[in-house]
């Protein structure tokens, strides 16, 4: 396992779509293992494939986010590939969302309260789950980017536009 290096915007790659994962060999295995390290050392509750360079419809979330009682239990994640929203409904305003790929940012969303997600676990068997609240927004901010859509593709063009300005600020300090 290794943590691999975090791509952030306004890197290409980030912005494309990924391809479906045909079959899941050792290189599959060797890339969760490490999105699921990476994501903890960042730390992220969710992370996805194009997030470390890997163009691939995977993606990795933590298994306990949103779940309070699970505060103080072992780092648990569990990945998806090939997953796809085949129902929503509901509205919730998901506060300060956050990404890894995109630094030094936070805005509320407006998302689905809830999805169903169906996927393909690592053994490659189907699975079909609903998901609520905070995991409902990490599903669909994780699926999003397998399609290159980031949260500030989903947020007014005021913001973004704020948000593009202060960061071509910063390149040019740093
Ligand atoms: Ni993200």
């Amino acid at each position: 396992m290794a943590i691999r290096n975090i791509l952030t915007y306004p890197e290409k790659s980030l912005m494309q779509p990924s391809a479906k994962v045909e079959s899941i060999d050792e290189e599959i295995r060797t890339l969760i293992a490490d999105m699921g390290e990476t994501m903890f050392d960042a730390p992220g509750v969710g992370l996805a494939a194009p997030q470390v360079g890997v163009n691939k419809r995977v993606i990795v979330y933590d298994f306990h986010a949103g779940n309070p009682d699970d505060d103080g239990l072992a780092h648990e994640f569990k990945a998806l590939i090939n997953p796809e929203i085949i129902d929503a409904s509901g509205s919730i305003i998901s506060e300060k969302e956050a990404c890894l790929s995109v630094v030094d940012f936070s805005a509320d969303v407006k998302r689905y309260e809830t999805v169903v997600v169906k996927a393909l676990d690592m053994e490659g068997k189907p699975l079909e789950f609903r998901a609520d609240g905070i995991l409902s927004v990490i599903m669909q901010h994780e699926i999003d980017h397998l399609d290159g859509i980031l949260f500030i593709n989903r947020i007014s063009v005021l913001k973004r536009t704020l948000y593009k300005k202060k960061l071509a600020k910063e390149l040019k300090t740093n």
